[in-house]
This record gives C-alpha cells, structure tokens and sequence, in this order.
C-alpha cells in the first residue's frame, strides 16, 4: 500500500473551508492509501514564536476537530511533529543541500513573508525561510509516496524533490521522491465574498462554532449586492450564499437559483435555509467534536499512539541517512 503524509500547521481552530477543501478529501483517501497525518507545531511556532501557548492549545483543538471530521486514529496516523527529533536533524542535513535564494524565491515563502511584515519587518527568521527544508524533512521521514496539499503547497513539494534529488545524487539512493496529490482547496470563499475562508475576521464557519453562531455567521454573509428587497431578482452567480448552499446541500441549488432570479425568493428566508442545512450538515461531526473535547486525555493517548508508530518509521529514516553521510559511529549510539 502506498503512503501518503500531509501536515497542518495548528494555528487556529478549523473551519468549513479546511472541511472541503482538505479534510474531507483526506478521509477518503485514507482507505486507499496507508495514511499519516502530522500536526505542524514546529512549524506553526516558524512564525507565532512570540505566543507558544496558543500553538500548544491548538494542537489539541486542531486534534478534535481532525478526527470529528472522519479522520480515523484506527485507519490513520495522527501525530505531533515536535515529538519527533528525527525530523529535526534531518532538517539540519538537508540545510546543506539547499540554497537562501533558492528559498527566497520561492513564491509560497515569498508570498507569506509579505504577509507577516508586521512579524518579520524587512528581515525574516532563518526558521521562517527554512520552513520548507523542515517541510522535506517531514514528508521524507515517513518515505511518504503522496502528499495531499492545496496548490499553494506545490512550490514547497518541489523543494522536497529537489532536496531528495541533491541527497540521493551525492550520497546514494536513499530517500524517497514524492508526488503531489493535488487538492480542490479553492472551493470555499469566505462569508463576506474575500477569495479564501480563514483570512479575514468573521468570514469564517467553524467546526466548533454553536448552532446560534451559524445561523448569526450566515445571516451576514455577502449577497448579490443588487437585490435590496424581496421581489427584486437575484443574481445566484455572484451570491456568497448561493455557492454555500451547494456545499451543504446540493440538491436544492436548482430550486434555490430559479427562486433567487425571478425575485420570489428574499435573502433572509434564503439564508435562513442555508443556516438550517449546515447545521444539520455540521451536527454529527460537532456531537462527535463535543465527545473528543470531554475527553482531552483520551485524545492525547491517539496522538502518542500515533506518534509512537510514526516515530519508528522516521528513527529508521535517519538511520539510513546517517549511514549515508558515514555519521554511523558504532551504530549510533552514545
Ligand atoms: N505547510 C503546510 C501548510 O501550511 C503544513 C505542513 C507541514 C505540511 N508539514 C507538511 C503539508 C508536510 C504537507 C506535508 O498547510
């Protein structure tokens, strides 16, 4: 069976736009594929440094909401990165074989930093820009066939297969090159119309948020600006709201397009029914979120179990490295 590896960073809780854009189309994989799924922290703290307590609680947050979701700690892997050591010193290998501007070219990293002067200022952290060195050193640990990422991702992925490339090419075949699996992670805009879910304050639903919150959430999403009043006809093509209804229950679309344009249908009652379907839609997953949340210690049991299997994989990883770059001193053992 093949393997796939891919990572969160736990920065924050999860919303719908991971839920279809990533965790959905995870869980499917999983019976396909031999699945490990890492929790970032390392590199969640590459740029929230200055707050490692938030980091801390989200790992366990970005845990519920992970395996509310159908990620299966029977069928999957979960585990902490930090826990891992190996992961580490392969990041210190691999930093040799890979150039500051290469790094500074690439355009995720370079995108990101842009994003964060408030951080950085003019002067980023080598820990930032390296984030991709550590990100080889996640995915080759676990000899990872397939790595499941949005497209923003790809530039990363390719580092990685450069860095294998560069190491198998000096020191023999060793590492595994991986391929991307590429996921639909466009599909989601954010409650006020911004192209993404999750960047801007509010515009957001949570797994974890409450019935009432939806419902609140919903009632201020972005609709087709045009339409003031009940009768006016609607435009469902440029509505927030109508592309959420396709989301969380699809068979309406027809129904909810013909009434939007002829003006027979208003936006409150519209986004009344969208909050009623992604409730119910969003209801198994926050009974099973509610259970994990009651038992912390529970969930952190599945990630040391998780972690433990994980660990073995990585220890023989850096083994073979190791022996590859004649760091074998007696077996390895001080
Ligand atoms: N950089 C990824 C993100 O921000 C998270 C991540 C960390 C990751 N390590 C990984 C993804 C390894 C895939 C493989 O989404």
């Amino acid at each position: 069976m093949q393997r796939i590896l891919t990572g969160i960073r736990p920065t924050g809780r999860l919303h719908v736009g991971h839920y279809f854009g990533m965790l959905q189309q995870t869980a499917e994989l999983q019976d396909h594929f031999e699945t490990f799924v890492m929790i970032a922290d390392v590199q969640a703290l590459t740029d929230n440094f200055h707050q490692p307590q938030k980091v801390r609680a989200m790992v366990l947050e970005v845990a519920y909401d992970l395996i509310a979701s159908g990620l299966d700690p029977r069928r999957s892997t979960l585990f902490i990165q930090s826990l891992i050591p190996e992961i580490a010193e392969l990041t210190v290998f691999y930093g040799n074989l890979v150039t500051i501007s290469r790094l500074q070219q690439n355009p995720t990293v370079k995108s990101e930093i842009a994003q964060k002067r408030e951080l950085f200022g003019h002067s980023v952290t080598y820990g930032f820009l390296g984030y991709p060195v550590s990100q080889a050193a996640d995915i080759t640990a676990f000899d990872a066939d397939l790595v499941p990422v949005g497209d923003d991702q790809l530039p990363q992925l390719e580092q990685t297969r450069e860095i294998v490339r560069k190491f198998n090419q000096i020191y023999g075949p060793t590492l595994k090159e991986p391929q991307a699996r590429v996921l639909d992670t466009a599909r989601v805009r954010g409650l006020d119309g911004d192209a993404k879910m999750g960047k801007s304050l509010g515009n957001a639903l949570f797994l974890s948020d409450a019935p009432e919150e939806i419902a609140r959430k919903v009632a201020g999403a972005l609709t087709d600006p045009q339409k003031q009043r009940l009768g006016d006809p609607g435009r469902p093509e440029v509505c927030t709201v109508f592309e959420y209804h396709g989301l969380f229950h699809r068979e309406k679309l027809g129904t909810v397009a013909a009434e939007c344009r002829s003006g027979a249908r208003g936006c409150v009652a519209c986004k009344r029914e969208l909050a009623a379907g992604a409730n119910a839609f969003l209801e198994p997953l926050r009974a099973r979120r509610a259970e994990l949340e009651a038992r912390p210690g529970e969930v952190l049991e599945i990630l040391m179990e998780g972690t433990r299997k994980a660990r073995a994989v990585a220890r023989e990883t850096l083994a073979r490295v190791k022996e590859r770059m004649h760091l074998d001193y007696l077996g390895g053992a001080a």
